[in-house]
Parts: structure tokens; sequence; C-alpha cells
């Protein structure tokens, strides 16, 4: 893989140590891939911290948080001091809520190793944001620019709606590229990758953020890692509906990239979005399709009684928040279920000062950050049934805590949380 003479000075160690192992680990990755050269980018998405016992006791063998890193983020053999970050950096999600360890199962000592890397990692400039949408707190990078993002919910958000160019990275290649400011070119770096394969034309009205995340996990199903174009769209999403849209389709397949004729910025057009290129496959997606896409995320929902709901994934925006908290406005959430919403602990701040945390509070309900049952493998003790408005966490929350799953709008959602009971109706 060719090297320009700053790349190559960072991999003779110019640069300490810390950057030397960066590249080191761009290269191997990079030639593993086949990538014929590096990007530059100034924007990385990276899990950064630490949480887990296992790599608390990396740490405490004593080389501290360098070494975690080290192992963790730069695959490097020795343990290699740290250097501050290159790159403007957000983190990722965490392993659990701060504000609500004893909920999620943390104990203390986790809690201070956690709070000593989270100071570790601010001083070396990363920027402790701690969610999966990191688009809706400061890092909305721009149109064409080159990033290096984890999470796959992220990234497809990143490259469809955004229009701006990542691949779905891992821990230890986002860590390289925030201490180097490259990542290997390959993948949907290159425009010719990011031109529609599968056309997919709605057939049914696609209005609700229930709606979209159906919508996606169909799709997702259908084209798996490969690029649809949708079309016959009769209303524009919002930022939530996108965010559920692009999460689902991520979730039941490996969709990084997609194409809403008319709304996303690479589809001005049909013919736009699929670039010259013949599709693979035309799909249509109507009422049976829709019914299809619910039964399969339905598909652990047996008892009606529900015991835990949650909201928030991927993390909820401050208009969801907004929303969630009148639909609970003079209500409670009902004796046998709880009722978690997580965002990110930016947007917390915003509904804590318009009174949305409190409204949610009263109501016997939990908004929470960083983290997510899915991420953190977290539910109320006991906890059977639970009640979901995303498919990418009634995807993943049944093989991840063994509970059943049913999936609904929102207000379905907080009326089962409300009444210990699923009532939510089969399109
Ligand atoms: Fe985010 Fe957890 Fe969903 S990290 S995308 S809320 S699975």
């Amino acid at each position: 893989m060719y090297l320009s003479d700053e790349e190559q000075a960072m991999l003779d160690g110019r640069d300490g140590p810390g950057v030397q192992a960066a590249m080191d680990l761009l290269q191997r990755y990079g030639k593993a891939l086949g990538a014929e050269r590096l990007v530059a980018t100034n924007n990385v998405v990276a899990s950064v911290n630490a949480t887990t016992p296992f790599m608390r006791n990396i740490a405490a063998q004593g080389g501290g948080m360098d070494a975690v890193l080290s192992e963790f983020s730069l695959d490097s053999d020795t343990v290699v001091k740290i250097p501050k970050v290159r790159t403007f950096t957000t983190h990722t999600q965490l392993g659990f809520d701060p504000g609500n360890p004893k909920s999620m199962g943390v104990d203390e000592a986790t809690m201070h190793f956690y709070r000593q890397g989270e100071a570790f990692i601010a001083g070396l400039g990363v920027q402790i944001t701690n969610t999966c949408t990191p688009y809706q707190v400061g890092n909305i990078p721009t149109r064409g620019e080159h990033c290096a993002w984890m999470e796959s919910s992220a990234v497809v958000y990143c490259n469809g709606v955004i229009g701006a160019k990542t691949n779905c990275e891992g821990r230890e290649s986002a860590g390289a590229a925030m201490l180097t400011g490259r990542i290997p070119y390959w993948g949907y770096h290159i425009d010719a990758n990011r031109r529609g394969t599968h056309g997919v034309r709605l057939e049914v009205p696609v209005r609700t953020t229930a709606d979209w995340g159906l919508l996606g996990y169909w799709i997702g199903e259908q084209v798996q890692d490969r690029v649809p174009v949708v079309h016959g769209l009769t209303s524009l999403p919002n930022l939530a509906r996108l965010k559920h849209f692009g999460a689902a389709a991520s979730s039941s397949g490996g969709v990084e990239m997609f194409h809403l004729v008319g709304v996303t910025p690479e589809a001005p057009t049909l013919e736009a979005a699929f670039g010259g290129q013949t599709p693979t496959a035309e799909l249509v997606y109507g009422l049976a399709q829709q019914r299809e896409a619910w039964d399969k995320v339905n598909t652990t929902g047996r008892d009606t009684a529900v015991d835990f709901v949650m909201l928030g994934c991927p993390h909820y925006t401050i208009e969801q928040i907004w929303e969630a908290s009148r639909l609970l406005e003079g209500r409670r959430v009902h004796e046998n279920c709880e009722l978690w919403i997580f965002t990110p602990r930016a947007i917390k701040s915003l509904a804590d000062r318009n009174g949305y945390t409190a409204t949610i509070e009263a109501a016997g309900a939990k908004l929470m950050t960083d983290s997510c049952s899915a991420m953190s493998r977290a539910a109320p003790v006991g906890a059977k049934v639970v009640a979901l408005d995303s498919a990418k966490q009634a995807h993943y929350l049944p093989p991840i805590l063994g509970v059943q799953a049913w999936f609904g709008s929102t207000q379905e959602c907080v009326d089962a949380a409300c009444t210990g009971q699923w009532r939510g109706e089969r399109p």
C-alpha cells in the first residue's frame, strides 16, 4: 500500500511510539483490505474509554489507560504512551449510564474506573459525547467529507443522510485514525461504491417513526449489505425517522449506505442515485411487505403482560423526548413495569432545563444517557417482556437478554408502560 512521505515518517517513529503503532496498524489493515492508499480524515467517532472488568485488569497491571488503549485501540504488543488526538474525535456510547449505575448492575469499582478513564480520554482531546448519534450533538460532517466512524446506525446516517463518507470502522481502526488523521481509502470512501444497487418502490404510505423502522427492517433483510434506492415517498422523513430507518436496515442486514430519491443528498433523481448502474433488482414495498416486517420484528412477542419498556434506540432526539413527556404527562408507569428512555447526555441537559426530565420522572420513568439495554446487557431485574419503538433494539434484545420483545409506535409503548399490557396493532 502506498504511503506518502508524511505517512512514512509517522511509521518510522517521527511522532513517537503511539503514532507509530497507529500507523503500523493502519498499514496492516489497509493491506488486508486491498486498499491502495490511505485518505486524510479529521472526523472520527470511536470507542476509546474502558469499562469492562477485563480492561480494568489490564490497566491494573501497571500500564493504566495507556495499556488499555495500546491493547484495544492499537493492537500493539507493547504498552506505548498515547499522545493527544490529531483529529476531531467524538466518543460513542458506553457500557452503562453513569447517572444510574445501580439500575444497570454496575458496581462502585467499575464506576471509579470509568471516571478515571473518562478523565484520561478527555485529556487526550476526545469529546465525551458518549452517544451512538454523534450527528445530534456537534459532529455533523460536511457532504463528501472523509470520516472514520464506528457504530452501524451512525455510519449509515453519515453516508446516507449527510452524504459524508465512512466505512463501518472498529475500535482499532478508529483509534488509529484519531492519532494519525488517516484511514484506508476503500469501500464507501470511493464514489463508485456509493451508487444504488437495488430499487425499492413504495406502494404503501410510510409516515410514522414506526413505519420507517419497519421499512428499514424489511429492506435490510432484502438487500443485506448492498445500497437500496427508495422511491415513491409521499412524505418527508424527519431526523428521528431517518435515524430509525437506517438503524433498522443496518440490523436486519448490513446496510451502510442508502438513497431516498428527492430527499438524501446523492439522490436528487432516480437516475442520479444509481449513477448509470443497472439495478440488481427492483423491489416493491406494499402492505404485505410491511406486515411481513412487523411479524418478523415481533417474532418473540407472546405474553401481553409487559414489565419493561425501553425507548431511545438510537438515542432519542429532543423532539422525541418532548413527545414522550407529553404522552406521559399526568400518567404513572404501572407498578409492574419500568420505563427507561435513552438520549445523549448533552440532550438530557436540554431536557432537564425544558422540564421534560421532571415530567418523565414524575410519571415514574427514567431519562438515561450514554448507553442502552442492548449495549449494557441491562434491564430491570426479572424483566421478561419488553416493549420497544425501535426495530433495532427489538432485533438485538431477545438474543442478548433472553426476553420477549414487542415492537410498536411510541404511543403504544408508553401506553404499555402505563397499563402493563401490550395492545399494539399489526399494520
Ligand atoms: Fe444506540 Fe444502543 Fe441502539 S447504542 S443504536 S441505542 S443498540
